[in-house]
């Protein structure tokens, strides 16, 4: 979304990866700037989104593929139209954990389904909106792993998906990254979590 008033940046990459922490270390810093900051995520970021993403993240059995694509796309034509566009008119930064990329790296590339059909689903789902900004925190999905099992909770249907699965999904994102370099900011999710805050906020700051 070109020509409008707020900034919003979203944050990607695999589940364990981090950009819950970079979302909470990026807003605060924001806040204390002085800006207004509207933190949300994908799926679950509006009233009817929470339905969606209780039936995506622990419905109990299979969901066919072009079900779970459509449920996240539907998640995301609500939250956008009811959340981010209203926030950004109104001149707030959006930091947002997921948005369509997400799609295209676990509904594409993990379901198998066709990428480019996947991310026109989403862009018909927003009328075209896309961020000014994406950070994409990549990790090696072993590593992933340690983390989701060391932070001891139960896993989510996509977090309990195989290695390979997870493997797919990282090279599909930063396969993204690589044909959208202007929008992507790649940065390698086992650095310290202040250091990875420090090279955020030195990308953010000219859009600011
Ligand atoms: P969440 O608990 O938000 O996980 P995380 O903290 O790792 O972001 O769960 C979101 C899950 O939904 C995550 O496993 C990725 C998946 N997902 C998709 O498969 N497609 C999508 O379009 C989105 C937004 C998320």
């Amino acid at each position: 979304m070109s020509a409008r008033p707020g900034l919003w940046v979203t944050l990607e990459g695999g589940d364990g990866s981090g950009k819950t922490t970079q979302a909470e270390l990026l807003g605060s810093w924001l806040t204390d700037a002085g800006h207004t900051v509207l933190r949300t995520r994908e799926p679950g970021g509006s009233d009817v989104g929470r339905l969606i993403r209780d039936i995506v993240l622990h419905h109990r059995g299979d969901i066919a593929p072009r079900a779970e694509a459509l449920l996240y796309a539907a998640d995301r034509a609500h939250h956008v139209e009811n959340v981010v566009r209203p926030a950004l008119d109104r001149g707030e930064i959006v930091l947002q954990d997921r948005y369509l990329d997400s799609s295209v790296a676990y509904q594409g590339a993990g379901r198998v389904l066709d990428g480019t059909e996947i991310r026109d689903l989403s862009l018909w789902a927003t009328e075209g909106a896309l961020p000014d900004l994406t950070v994409l925190l990549d990790l090696d999905p072993a590593a992933a792993r340690q983390r989701l099992d060391s932070a001891d909770k139960p896993f989510d249907r996509l977090e309990a998906e195989k290695q390979d699965f997870h493997t797919r999904v990282r090279d599909a994102y930063l396969a993204l990254a690589g044909a959208e370099p202007d929008r992507f900011l790649v940065l390698d999710a086992a650095a310290s979590p202040d250091s990875l805050a420090e090279s955020i906020r030195a990308r953010i700051a000219p859009l600011l």
